[in-house]
């Protein structure tokens, strides 16, 4: 059976059905064709929708928002139900949360841990916060390059798991020596080296990834802004490209019970953002700054495709903003060329974006977005 794009080997999500989540009471979509849009006022539920997605992919909302917030007002549970055609087979994907317990089932049958689950149906959001990408602390783009190489590669996500956990003994170990005034250097020695070996085989798959990542980067940006000359990078930083790791733990020991922390290590690291070799952060546009994110997550469904062998969902939050008309051009002939699979599109601008989508000569299935109902359009 072949998905209602006529492509067998692209997951789509055919219906979605909703109870009590966030400011809808009950809600039933299905969804023909490739292009979903989700068009209506400022806080009329379309983000929420896209919400209810990501649930479904990754288990929970986008935000540090709890499950508890998620359940409409006056409501303590909400539930979730998608269906899923990938492979040619029809799955049935649900999150239900009650009595402050979220469980996740496939077919009914529920998952005993999240961790099976998430991947299975990969997604990419690009979102207006987002731009927390750029404006945070080092945290959030460890954060971002982490779950990507995580679903790339089973063995750094196990690394990683590894390092935190050990990084975590150590810093209550230093704590306890700083407490009873007594070192261990045996005990703490051992934590070094463990420290130290899953350290290294972190940053060399984060300096790896990177140089892969970036010509994709490069190509997914350069499109983007066609003829306007700006070229970006990421540069990754990390201590480890000038130390032993190991030596540094050992030279560093009293100042790191001092500091109740270990105060070197790949959990340190940064990605810096450039545009024309000087700080995004600083030297960019909003409309720079959002082609910019633009990109990275287009590289990011680049390498998730290929390593997937089908297309992730798309999820386009109020992508139209900040982006000027050439620029919003590009993008739509990109959405056109059916390079991605399912995208989800929502504007606050319904006249914007049907405009738009008649330009680019799309055929999409819009949806009127009100209050927490949605009607076809
Ligand atoms: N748990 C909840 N219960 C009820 N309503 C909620 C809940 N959480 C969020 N909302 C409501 O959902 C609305 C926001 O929905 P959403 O973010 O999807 O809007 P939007 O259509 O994307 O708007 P915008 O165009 O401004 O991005 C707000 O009015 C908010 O009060
Ligand atoms: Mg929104």
């Amino acid at each position: 059976m072949n998905g209602p794009n006529g492509k067998q080997n692209n997951m789509q999500l055919e219906k979605l059905s909703l109870v009590n989540f966030k400011n809808y009471q009950e809600a039933r979509l299905d969804f023909e064709g490739p292009i979903q849009c989700f068009l209506g006022k400022n806080g009329s539920g379309k983000t929420n929708l896209l919400e209810a997605i990501h649930y479904l992919a990754f288990t929970r909302g986008s935000s540090f928002v709890g499950d508890a917030h998620s359940a409409r007002e006056g409501t303590d549970q909400f539930l979730i139900k998608g269906f899923f055609t990938k492979h040619s087979k029809v799955t049935e994907v649900t999150c239900s949360f009650e009595g402050r317990k979220k469980t996740i089932f496939e077919n009914s049958k529920p998952y005993t841990r999240f961790s099976e689950h998430i991947g299975k149906y990969p997604l990419v959001l690009v979102a207006p916060n987002d731009i927390e990408l750029i404006w945070d602390g080092g945290e959030i783009r460890r954060k971002f390059f982490d779950a990507l190489l995580s679903q790339l590669d089973k063995e750094y996500l196990d690394q990683l798991v590894i390092y935190q956990a050990y990084l975590k003994q150590r810093n209550s170990l230093l704590r306890m020596f700083a407490e009873r005034g007594t070192v261990d250097l045996d005990l703490v020695g051992s934590y070094n080296e463990k420290l130290a070996a899953s350290g290294e085989v972190i940053f060399q798959k984060r300096q790896e990834f990177i140089s892969q990542f970036l010509p994709q980067l490069e190509k997914r940006y350069a499109f983007l802004i066609e003829g306007a000359g700006e070229k970006i990078s990421v540069e990754y930083n990390s201590e480890l490209k000038e130390i032993d790791f190991k030596k540094e733990l050992e030279k560093r020991l009293d100042r790191d019970i001092a500091l109740g922390r270990t105060s070197v290590g790949i959990h340190r690291d940064d990605f810096h953002f450039l545009l024309n070799g000087h700080d995004l952060r600083r030297f960019g546009s909003q409309g720079q700054q959002k082609s910019f994110l633009i990109a990275m997550k287009l590289a990011e469904f680049d390498c998730l495709s290929a390593q997937n062998g089908f297309k992730p969902l798309l999820l386009l939050d109020d992508i139209f903003d900040k982006l000027d008309n050439d620029r919003i051009q590009h993008l739509m002939s990109l959405v056109s060329s059916h390079e991605f699979g399912q995208i989800f599109i929502t504007d606050a601008r319904p006249d914007r974006s049907l405009e738009i989508i008649k330009a680019s000569g799309i055929k999409a299935q819009n949806f009127n977005v009100e209050n927490g109902r949605v009607s076809s359009l």
